[in-house]
Parts: structure tokens; sequence; C-alpha cells
């Protein structure tokens, strides 16, 4: 009977439970034994690993979190933690592992594989969206509905009184979470990461709003952009005759039920990859390409790049008019 591990790594994103549920109830089907490893990496180096069954991933498919708990692994990077986390598998005769987790948890896994030969299969847990060989990470989706509710809400407000919101969101690396938030929320202006921004080019944009007449000037800034938030606030406080607001909307963005295409992303990734494993198809990296779940080999999905939706980007501004 094969053995396989799941585990959850880096930041939490909603879907993460239904990802686990689906490899876990999918493996059993397949007469594989599950085993689910706590807090990512870190429970492998410690061995905190436990057998999982159909009922231990009952009532989870609507819950945000993870129920494996999850960590950023600093020990895991090291020679000798990868060294201990190897042990852990080779004591239980795990034969193939699924990571479920962003950037850094799938290049984790790929360098693990390479370096002792388990089974790896990635599957595309984050909210960042920051993972090039796929459309879309499980949690993306969520998040930006989070973060839309949030713009309405803060829209109202801000017409009301007349205010200029500027609303900080996540993404280190990746401006997805702030673009596709700020065009469907009806941003003014969303400054990213991967774009060089330009402070003077934000107060063109908040003025002529202002000058033709706008209630409210609402910015998306994510975390990641060069410029700092206090100067942007500041320069916005001094040049306009507008009320500046920050609103910072940090962990909110990660928590809460998973919405239907996050439930469905994360179950057909989860179904995908038992079945991969169970056709000896390792080292692999699970995502949706074009409406269809895909695989690649992981070391070849981690080089993919992508970069920036142009269109949608300049759609905010003429959109915004
Ligand atoms: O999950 C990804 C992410 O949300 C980033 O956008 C953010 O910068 C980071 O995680 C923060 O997470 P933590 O503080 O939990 O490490």
């Amino acid at each position: 009977m094969k053995r396989i591990g799941v585990l959850t790594s880096g930041g939490d994103s909603p879907g993460m439970n239904a990802a686990i549920r689906a490899v876990v109830r999918c493996g059993i089907y397949h007469n594989m034994e599950v085993y689910g490893i706590k807090r990512g990496y870190e429970g492998l180096i410690e061995g905190d690993v436990e057998r999982l069954y159909r009922r231990s991933v009952g009532d989870i498919l609507q819950r945000g979190g993870t129920i494996l708990k999850t960590a950023r692994s600093a020990h895991f990077q090291t020679p000798e933690g990868m060294e201990q986390a190897y042990k852990t598998l080779k004591e239980l005769k795990i034969e193939d592992l699924v990571v479920i987790g962003g950037n850094g948890s799938l290049t984790g896994a790929k360098i693990f594989s390479e370096r002792y030969g388990i089974g790896v299969i990635g599957l595309p847990g984050t909210i960042d969206n920051d993972l090039s060989y796929t459309d879309y990470t499980i949690g993306f989706d969520t998040a930006i509905n989070t973060v839309l509710d949030a713009i309405t809400r803060i829209r109202d407000t801000s017409s009301a009184h007349d205010r200029t919101s500027v609303i900080e969101v996540m993404g280190r690396h990746c401006g997805d979470i702030a673009l596709y938030s700020g065009i469907t929320g009806g941003a003014e202006c969303v400054l990213l990461p991967e774009i060089d921004s330009d402070i003077e080019e934000v107060y063109r944009k908040v003025a002529e709003g202002i000058g033709s007449g706008k209630l409210h000037n609402i910015i998306i800034k994510a975390e990641g952009v060069g410029i700092k938030t206090d100067e942007l606030i500041a320069m916005l406080r001094e040049r306009t005759d507008r009320e500046v607001k920050l609103i910072v909307l940090s962990y909110l963005q990660r928590g809460g039920s998973p919405t239907f295409r996050d439930r469905m992303l994360a179950t057909q990734c989860g179904m995908h990859a038992v079945d991969l494993i169970r056709n000896d198809i390792v080292n692999r990296a699970v995502g949706e390409r074009d409406g269809h779940i895909v695989d690649f080999d992981i070391a070849e999905a981690l080089e993919m790049t992508r970069g920036i939706d142009y269109d949608l980007y300049k759609g905010v501004d003429i959109l915004s008019m």
C-alpha cells in the first residue's frame, strides 16, 4: 500500500483545507495511506505527523486556514533540517509528498526531491497568485473578493466625506491582488511592485479626479511597492484639499470561507495530485491553465515567468476617468 504525506506551508490561503480533503479522500479511495504533516516543513523535521482518515477531513471544505497548520520554515532551508525531514519520511515509509503552498514552499519541495529522491507534487496554495505556471492560485479568488467587499464599503464612506482612501493590500512581489481588485473595484489608481511607481503620476491622477468632480479617490497599493505609504499619504495631504485615509487590509485578506472558484480549484488540484502519484508520475506542479487542470515538471514550472497584465493595468486608468 502506497504511503503519501500532505502538508501546507507558507502563508495560509482559503481553499487549503479543500485541497487537503481531496488529497486524503482520493488517496484513501485509491488504497493509499495518507499522512498529514503539521506546520509545514517544521512538522516534517520534528516528526509531527499523523495518519489521516476519511473522517479526519470531515467538515473542513468550507473553512479558511488549514487544519494541518502552516509555517515558514527557515530550518528546512539548512542541510541539517532537510536531512532530518528526510529521516522522518524514511522512518514512516512515506514515498511521496504533496506540498500545498506558494513559491518558496514549492521551491523547497523541488530541492528536497532533487537531493533525496522524494517524489513531490506541488499544489499552488497562496493568496498572492505569484506562481506563473498557473493562471490562478488557491486562495486568490477568495482574497480578491474580500478586498472587493472592503473597497465597496470604503467607497461608500469616502464618497460621503469626499475623501481620498489609500488601501494597502498584500503582495510583496506580485501585484495581482492590487490589480484585479483595483480594476473590478473601480479604483482610480493601482500601485504594483512590478512597475516603478511615480508619486507625481499618483498626484496627477488624484488631482484630475478631484478637478473633474469625483466624490472620492481610491488608490490600491500593494505592500511591496517601492513608494513608502507614509510618504504617499503625506504628499496627498499636502497637495490636495481632501482628507486622506489609510486602510491596511493586512491579514483580513487571508481568512474566510473559500469561494466556489477556490474550492473547485483546490479540489481538482488535490484529485489530480493523487492521480499523478498513483500513476507513478512525480515532481510535478499542478495548476490551472485556460480553465483546465494541468501539471508541469516542478523545476520548469518554477522557472516560468508571467509578468503583469498591462492591458488591465492601463484599463484601471482608462476606466476611472
Ligand atoms: O501569503 C502571502 C502573504 O500574504 C504576503 O502577501 C505577505 O506579505 C505575507 O504573506 C505575510 O505573511 P506572514 O506575516 O504570515 O509571514
